[in-house]
């Protein structure tokens, strides 16, 4: 059974709590828990829950009750089980899955565990400075509002309520390919450069049109993301989606969500997907197999848009990268959407700085939740932290508002950080500061 809403949410509680260690209980665990892979059939988290029944009746008495607006949340986890309670479940599914037995989502966040802060005292820090410059354009804090697909489908909104509080709150965005609203609209909402995302198409004809129409629009970046090249196998999403039994003839075709989810982006139905629309199939250029380093050639050639790959884990892809004229990565397993690899991101990152020799720019994503982990990441190379999940949860559960406050939450958390490391701004973050813990 799927962990309720109202108990997520005690874990949550419970994993900051005195509590913790009268239950016996082991952090990882309770984190594997609100990465929402709870599963029955696996045993650390049975043992898990099986202490959570332990604390019975009186641990049902301290179920606290959910956050009744944005303002009174005090992390990015307090979101997570309205964001349940208000999504159906096959879209709950969609945001919450990983792959296999989603272990990867969980090694996300334990890799920001293997690391610790190293602070440094009686540095002025009066004043901090967290902003950054990506592509010309200074931003106040470097966290990146990653690409995440159909978000009309988390809030009637969706990437307009996204594009509204990265403009409110001043952030750079990265709009999906399969977003479920135009890049055209979302760069006016966001008065500002929002950044595209490519999925390819089959047709390379296609996949041209997209990436001319986006620089039109004023995206000074092509972000093409490499990691679902061989498709990914999303077991929580297909758990979810069958507990749904709504019939969803408006947006999926024949009534239920599509099952599964492949490397390609499916053309069937893209009736909410604007940016997949619209174009001239008349002059059709069919690719056989999957996109290779001469594909990333191919998109350098087509735009005068600065080119970036997402999805780049190892050293050797980071130095091809650059061999390949490439202006910057995002180092990411797509939130443990993709190969269940069981490595964190924060782990590849330092072999990936490696191999881009001060070539590249690297933004790390997954796992991101609270300004420390941003902090890491600096540390260890990289020059933004992307966010997935977190913002989505916001955006589910209040909206435009909601997003918001999660920007604002991992900012300040970011900003105490720096001042507690005697960091006054992003150039002084490094190495030093970080130790294994
Ligand atoms: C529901 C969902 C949809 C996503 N859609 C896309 C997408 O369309 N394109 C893409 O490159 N990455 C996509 N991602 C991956 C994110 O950009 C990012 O890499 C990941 O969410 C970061 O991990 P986090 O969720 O732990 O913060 C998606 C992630 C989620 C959770």
């Amino acid at each position: 059974m799927p962990i309720d809403p109202a108990r997520r949410h005690f874990v949550t509680l419970l994993a900051g709590s005195p509590l913790l260690a009268a239950l016996g209980l082991d952090r990882r665990a309770l984190e594997r828990l609100i990465a929402g892979a709870a599963r029955p059939h696996e045993a650390p988290l049975t043992i898990a829950q099986q202490a959570i029944e332990a604390a019975g009746a009186s641990g049902a008495r301290m179920q606290p009750t959910l956050i009744k607006a944005a303002s009174e949340a005090l992390d990015v986890f307090d979101f997570e089980p309205v964001a349940q309670q208000t999504l159906p479940p096959a879209h709950w599914g969609y945001l919450a899955t990983g792959t296999d037995d989603d272990a990867t989502i969980r090694a996300n966040r334990a890799g920001y565990e293997r690391w610790a802060l190293r602070p440094r005292r009686l540095i002025d820090v009066g004043a901090v400075d967290a902003s950054v410059s990506f592509l010309g354009t200074r931003y106040p804090t470097p966290i990146v509002i990653n690409p995440v697909g159909s978000q009309k489908a988390f809030h009637a909104q969706g990437e307009v309520a996204v594009a509204r509080a990265a403009k409110a709150r001043n952030h750079l965005m990265v709009l999906s390919t399969v977003a479920t609203t135009s890049i055209e609209e979302a760069i006016a909402e966001r008065g500002g450069p929002v950044w595209f995302q490519l999925y390819h198409q089959t047709d390379w004809s296609i996949t041209k049109q997209m990436i001319a129409r986006a620089e039109r629009a004023g995206a000074p970046a092509i972000v093409f993301t490499v990691d679902l090249l061989g498709g990914s196998n999303r077991l929580t999403m297909t758990r979810e989606a069958r507990r749904d039994t709504r019939e969803c003839t408006r947006c999926h075709l024949g009534g239920a969500p599509l099952p599964g989810v492949s490397g390609r982006v499916d053309d069937r139905d893209n009736r909410r997907k604007p940016n997949l629309v619209g174009y001239d199939t008349t002059r059709r250029q069919l690719d056989t197999g999957t996109p290779t380093w001469a594909y990333v050639d191919r998109i350098r050639q087509a735009t005068k848009a600065k080119v970036w790959l997402k999805g780049i884990v190892t050293e050797e892809d980071a130095a091809l990268a650059v061999k390949h004229g490439v202006d910057g990565v995002f180092v990411s397993n797509h939130g443990g959407r993709a190969e269940n690899s069981g490595r964190a991101t924060v782990t590849s990152l330092p072999e990936v700085v490696r191999g881009a020799a001060g070539k590249l720019d690297i933004i790390c994503d997954g796992g991101v939740r609270r300004g420390v982990d941003a902090f890491k990441a600096l540390a260890l190379g990289a020059k933004g932290v992307g966010i997935g999940r977190p913002y989505i949860w916001g955006l589910a559960s209040f909206g435009q508002e909601g997003v918001e406050t999660v920007l604002a939450l991992l900012r300040k958390e970011l900003e105490v950080t720096m001042k507690q490391c005697g960091a006054t701004s992003l150039a002084q973050i490094g190495r030093r500061h970080i130790t294994t813990a």
